[in-house]
């Protein structure tokens, strides 16, 4: 559908058959080769995390990240929305697609893909949709520029993105919210036949930087670095920005992914329409985000729980949110970064 008008449901395995961890089949020699050589740690969905180049991934994340490093070509005009996982994806994914398709799907317009599609079918993640499952993409169909996803750390990321400098807007959230929410959303998905995590569990895990895609610090760090050095290729966001002043933070997006509003689209009210079609009420209230699946399993409605900045207050004991500033202060030290 419009970015990306390819289906990828029939190729996919479906997430129960990753739901035990006797998913050998699945696994690719080459993976299963470099898992073995890999530390492990105790995962928040399934049993195990495996720590490749650094940080955290299940076997289905760490196949797709290799497929990716492996063979995903970049194009310069690329435009690559990255994340580290419950920062507000979903959301983001929602104003890029809408900010770069507005000529061809108007705002206002009953039939925007938007109103029908989640926002991960609409700009795919490259590690877990594209090259998920040992799938080969056909980029044939894409509509340029090509917008992608991924929650990929730098240091991972296939060299051709680094190498063509394809534009990135990075987006993170404090780490206090992103534990909350990666808690319940790994809960959603965790099979029935293993326990609910804990959330002392997930915090001493999301601590020890043992969680999808962490350590949460250096997945920012990583990101924050590189946009001090290329601000021209990295735009580096947060979600409490975003809503602390949307309107600023939408026209920033668009003007860094090359498409500013013009005079008279801010005299239209483009800007309030685009909010208004991306926010969390309009998304998380349409029909395929109520009742729909992703083509990969997941259930559109879990990612889209409160929105809200700060509800960590009603999860966190004042031990754990001590803890957790504490370890934040001490990583983000002279870096210039702070939640
Ligand atoms: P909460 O669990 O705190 O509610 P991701 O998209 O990276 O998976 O992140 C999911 C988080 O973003 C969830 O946070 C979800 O509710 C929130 N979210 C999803 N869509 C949003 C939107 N349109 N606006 C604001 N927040 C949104």
């Amino acid at each position: 559908m419009a970015t990306s008008p390819i289906s990828l449901a029939s190729v996919h395995v479906p997430l129960s058959r990753y739901l035990h961890e006797d998913q050998e089949e699945l696994i690719t020699p080459e993976c299963k080769d470099l898992m073995s050589s890999l530390s492990r740690g105790k995962g928040w969905v399934l049993i195990h995390l495996y720590q490749y180049q650094g940080f955290w991934h299940t076997t289905r994340q760490l196949q797709g990240v290799l497929a990716c490093q492996k063979m995903f070509q970049a194009q310069a005009t690329d435009l690559i929305l990255v994340s580290t996982p419950k920062s507000g994806t979903t959301w983001l994914k929602a104003m890029a697609f809408a900010i770069v398709n507005r000529n061809r799907y108007f705002c206002y317009d009953d039939h925007h893909p938007l109103l029908t599609n989640n926002p991960h079918e609409l700009v795919p993640f490259l590690e877990l949709k594209l090259y998920v499952d040992n799938n080969v993409p056909d980029f044939t169909n894409f509509v340029h520029p090509r917008l992608f996803s991924t929650h990929i750390p730098h240091i991972s990321l296939p060299e051709s993105i680094k190498d063509l400098k394809c534009k990135i807007v990075y987006l993170c959230r404090n780490p206090k919210d992103t534990l909350v929410s990666l808690w319940h959303f790994t809960n959603k998905l965790r099979p029935k036949t293993l326990e609910p995590l804990q959330i002392e569990e997930a915090f001493e895990r999301f601590c020890g930087g043992v969680s999808l895609y962490g350590p949460f610090w250096d997945h920012v760090l990583g990101y924050w670095k590189e946009s001090l050095q290329r601000p021209q290729s990295i735009l580096f966001l947060k979600y409490e920005d975003i809503r602390d002043a949307p309107k600023v933070h939408l026209r920033k997006l668009a003007e860094f992914l090359g498409y500013p509003f013009s005079l008279e689209e801010e005299k239209e009210g483009v800007v309030e329409e685009l909010l208004k079609l991306c926010s969390f009420d309009n998304l998380s209230n349409l029909e395929v985000n109520k009742v729909g699946k992703l083509s990969s399993g997941e259930e559109c409605s879990s990612f889209f729980r409160k929105g809200e900045v700060g509800d960590w207050t009603h999860y966190l004991t004042s031990e754990m949110i001590e803890q957790l500033d504490m370890i934040t202060t001490k990583m983000f030290k002279g870096s210039g970064l702070e939640f």
